[in-house]
């Protein structure tokens, strides 16, 4: 079995800020609240460029990063679940954009795990011999899903667009990867697809006539805290390491208290656990590559350092991963 290291890393967030004032003329809803419950002060909102706009950029930007061409790429995962289309898949739409000719490409959906659903699926096609490079690709336009009229949900998401390139290794720079879903638990944070509509099919199935974001705020809160800590446990467990070896936690960026609440569970330093979710909101599969590049091209890393990514949401689904840094 190969090795895999992430050889590049790029992200692309759009241009419109919006900030948490912007929202108080739209919805009823103050800078204090959204700053004390979330964190979050501003988050950019697309004036028209679809995800797999901003998802080209940041893999245009990882490419640039890692120093490989993208006629070298041999597979395009996107994380999203705000696709531009049902049919072509966006990754299809960024091989196209790309011009990365050779590669296969398919999204995924794990909501805002999705990134680390992407590199657990991109780790295997490369440990196994089957590819060297593969991109993969958080993008997400939630601007679209999202109930504008919802104070409580409107305030909280933002749009954008992480990836990083997975290359073929001889040292190990990807290491233990968990991912899990808690399907039972799915209805606390929904966004439907179309309504059976057909011939044969009776009129009053239900449906609740939109896609917009619904979520239970507070059961999600219940489960990301309980599942952040242990999944960053359980990668400490199999990599035989305790939190003093780990330089950056990089968790999904939804909710600072969630953040603050796993690292005090840990015991550990609050300043291994990098935070931007102030400047974009919670980007769902963005969030961790966006985070991940932030600290890449801030000079922060060094080689060898020890990272783990982790993060939870729709599915329910949660995740986290090692990464030793390889520059
Ligand atoms: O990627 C996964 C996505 N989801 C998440 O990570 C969400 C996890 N959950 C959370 O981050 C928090 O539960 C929220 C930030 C969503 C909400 O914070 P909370 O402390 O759980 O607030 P709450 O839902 O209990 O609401 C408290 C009050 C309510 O008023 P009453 O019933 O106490 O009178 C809400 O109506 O705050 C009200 N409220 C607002 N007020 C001003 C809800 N949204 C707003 C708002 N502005 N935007």
């Amino acid at each position: 079995m190969g090795e895999v290291y992430i050889s590049g890393t790029g992200r692309y967030v759009p241009e419109n800020i919006v900030t948490n004032d912007d929202l108080a003329k739209i919805v009823d809803t103050s800078d204090e609240w959204i700053s004390s419950r979330s964190g979050i002060k501003e988050r950019r909102i697309t004036s028209g460029e679809n995800t797999s706009d901003l998802a080209v950029k940041a893999a245009k930007n990882a490419l640039e990063n890692a120093g490989v061409s993208a006629e070298k790429v041999d597979l395009i995962i996107v994380a999203t679940v705000t696709p531009d289309m049902f049919t072509p898949a966006t990754a299809c739409l960024v091989q196209s954009k790309l011009g990365a000719k050779k590669a296969a490409a398919f999204d995924i959906n794990a909501a805002c795990t999705g990134f680390i659903y992407g590199i657990s699926v991109g780790t295997q096609f490369i440990k196994t011999g089957v590819y060297n490079h593969v991109l993969v690709i958080g993008a997400e336009t939630l601007s679209k899903i999202v109930n504008w009229q919802d104070r409580s949900t409107c305030v909280l998401f933002g749009d954008g667009a992480g990836a990083v390139l997975l290359s073929s290794s001889k040292v190990r720079g990807v290491g233990s990867i968990l991912i899990a879903a808690d399907g039972e638990k799915g209805e606390v944070l929904q966004s439907h697809a179309l309504p059976i509509n057909n011939p044969y099919a009776p009129d009053n199935i239900e449906h609740p006539g939109h896609n917009h974001i619904v979520m239970d705020g507070r059961e999600v809160f219940k489960f990301a805290t309980s599942v952040m800590a242990e999944s960053v446990e359980e990668i400490l467990k199999r990599e035989n390491l305790t939190m003093d070896d780990i330089q950056y936690v990089i968790p999904h960026q939804a909710n600072v208290r969630i953040i603050d609440y796993a690292a005090k569970k840990l015991s550990a330093d609050p300043s291994k656990f990098y935070v931007n979710l102030d400047k974009y909101g919670n980007t769902s599969s963005a969030s961790i590559p966006i985070a991940l590049d932030e600290i890449n091209r801030k000079g922060l890393l060094s080689n060898g350092d020890k990272l783990i990514i982790v993060g939870f949401g729709g599915g329910l689904t949660n995740g986290a991963a090692f990464l030793q840094w390889q520059k």
